[in-house]
């Protein structure tokens, strides 16, 4: 019987940083920035570039006559419920680098989102852009379940490597996927095969993306209503642990600001607790399925014990953990994996996003043993598709994986991070309800002068950055939380750029 084989518990906050020396400390890790020819420098620094940051540079007003005609294809062509057209949102990307993207008007941008938290090491970064010329001239497609390429063996190695065998738990077991939410719809065919069990345990606000399986496992209910009546419902749902609006009500935590260790995080974990061990005991759970921090969800950063919980839970009960990372992983929390900074480790782990830097391809990996549910292939998988394992892509994810391991990096991550994060809780803001996050996984909670969500305070500030050069998104299940999730090439300087624009914003609580 496997054996859970915890190390002993540090906290992912230690080591408070000193901040000094930010910007100068991470050159090692700063690529270079291609020179742009008839580029002109931003509006607030000398040269472009040199210094290796640059601001946005906004020459006409967003969105420009170019994107506009764009949004009329779109309109005409595009499913409707794809993409928000207004008279004015949104601008249509042309080209990026680093942290800057343009738009088809010539206007630079800081993209503050990593296009949704994948380009961790910044757009057009050299070392995937050559790792994906160069597979694409020699095979840009293969045969993934039949006649696959050697890129495909050596990401599926690389990712056991990185995963299971690093943290001592044996080899682990690939099925690549080409989006996240199949990853996790691999994860919950895998707990279904290895127990027999269909139960689920998910919780609130989790978002594992909008397959029609997954669907049901996600805590966002808009995305499910108009399909619920025909799902199956094999989800149970548990309160996740968010201390800003604690589920069970509880305030103390709260009252501890300043610290990052809300003093009632023990009663809660005891009340999800009784919940998971009740269901437990009502239907056969065959998995527990949970961001190790919630994205989507607002960028919720559980209390401390909340992981290793579910960790005991699954162990004393037989069931399976599954660490759903595709917005945590490859160092967005400022360690590998927030396995890593959390020191719990699951049985099966699923893995997009930043795993390539720009190409759909996912993962879900698991420990061996329990990967041995799925009967061996005769000629048909049980779960393929036509662009498994895309050479491309695999390629991009190798060239990733490798930055992903440079030393520097991780520091870099969490220690800009806690720079970000004390600038913005230095803003000052009647609606600033709560910033937090690890990482550059960032987030500030909107809130209305009775504490309620203010989702339309979030809109304004996207659509008003947007005009200054900064791309943002808004998240949450209400839509009130800015979320900050920059490539890990952005500059303090940038940084700081972005922070006195939202403080202009912020300051009377409401956007002109
Ligand atoms: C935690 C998590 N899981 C799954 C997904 C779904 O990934 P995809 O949009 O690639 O299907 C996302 C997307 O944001 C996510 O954040």
């Amino acid at each position: 019987m496997y054996e859970s084989k915890q190390a002993v518990f540090n906290s992912p906050f230690q080591n408070a940083a000193d901040l000094s020396g930010v910007a100068g400390e991470f050159r090692c890790y700063s690529l270079p920035r291609p020179p742009i020819p008839g580029e002109s420098p931003g509006i607030l620094q000398g040269s472009a570039g040199e210094a290796g940051f640059m601001l946005p540079q906004v020459i006409v007003p967003p969105p420009g006559p170019k994107s506009k005609r764009l949004a009329e294809t779109l309109a005409r062509y595009e499913n409707r419920n794809v993409t928000l057209l207004t008279d004015d949102f949104p601008v249509f990307w042309e080209r990026g680098t680093g942290v800057n993207v343009w738009d088809a008007d010539g206007n630079r941008y800081l993209d503050l989102t990593a296009g949704f938290a994948v380009a961790d090491h910044g757009h057009a970064c050299p070392e995937i852009i050559q790792a994906a010329q160069g597979q694409a001239q020699r095979l840009y497609h293969a045969m993934g379940d039949v006649h696959p390429t050697a890129v495909k063996a050596e990401l599926c190695q690389k990712l056991s490597q990185l995963t299971f065998e690093r943290w001592r738990l044996g080899l682990g077991k690939v099925t690549l996927t080409n989006s996240g939410f199949e990853a996790v719809e691999v994860a919950l065919k895998t707990s279904l095969l290895h127990s027999g069990k269909p139960g689920v345990i998910a919780f609130t606000g989790a978002y594992h993306g909008l397959g029609y399986g997954v669907l049901d496992a996600i805590g966002i209910a808009w995305f499910r209503e108009p399909f619920r009546e025909h799902l199956r419902e094999f989800t149970a749902r548990v309160p996740y642990p968010n201390c800003f609006r604690c589920p069970f009500g509880r305030a103390e935590g709260h009252r501890l600001e300043g610290s990052q260790f809300p003093n009632c995080a023990t009663s809660c974990l005891q009340q999800i607790e009784e919940q998971i061990v009740k269901i437990i005991r009502q239907r056969p759970v065959g998995c527990i399925l949970v961001e190790p921090c919630q994205g989507r969800g607002g960028e919720i950063i559980p209390p401390l014990d909340f992981l290793r919980l579910l960790r005991h839970l699954c162990d004393t009960y037989k069931i399976l953990l599954v660490f759903d990372e595709i917005y945590t992983g490859f160092n967005r929390t400022g360690a590998l994996f927030a396995a890593d900074r959390f020191q719990t480790y699951p049985d099966l782990i699923c893995v997009g996003k930043g795993l390539t830097t720009g190409f759909p391809l996912s993962a879900c990996i698991g420990r061996a043993e329990i990967m041995e549910a799925w009967p061996k292939s005769a000629g048909e998988a049980l779960h393929t598709s036509t662009f498994l394992g895309n050479p491309v892509g695999c390629a991009m994810a190798l060239a990733s994986i490798a930055l992903h391991l440079v030393p520097e990096l991780p520091r870099r991550v969490r220690e800009l991070g806690r720079y970000f994060l004390e600038r913005l809780r230095g803003l000052e803001s009647p609606a600033i309800g709560h910033a937090r996050g690890l990482g550059l996984m960032l987030g500030l909670e909107l809130i209305q002068n009775d504490g309620s969500p203010h989702p339309s305070l979030a809109g304004q500030i996207v659509m008003r950055a947007m005009r200054d050069g900064v791309l943002l998104l808004g998240g949450g299940p209400a839509g009130n939380v800015l979320s900050f999730t920059p490539p890990f090439t952005i500059a303090q300087q940038e940084i700081d750029f972005v922070c006195e624009r939202l403080q202009a914003y912020l300051r009377f609580g409401s956007v002109s």
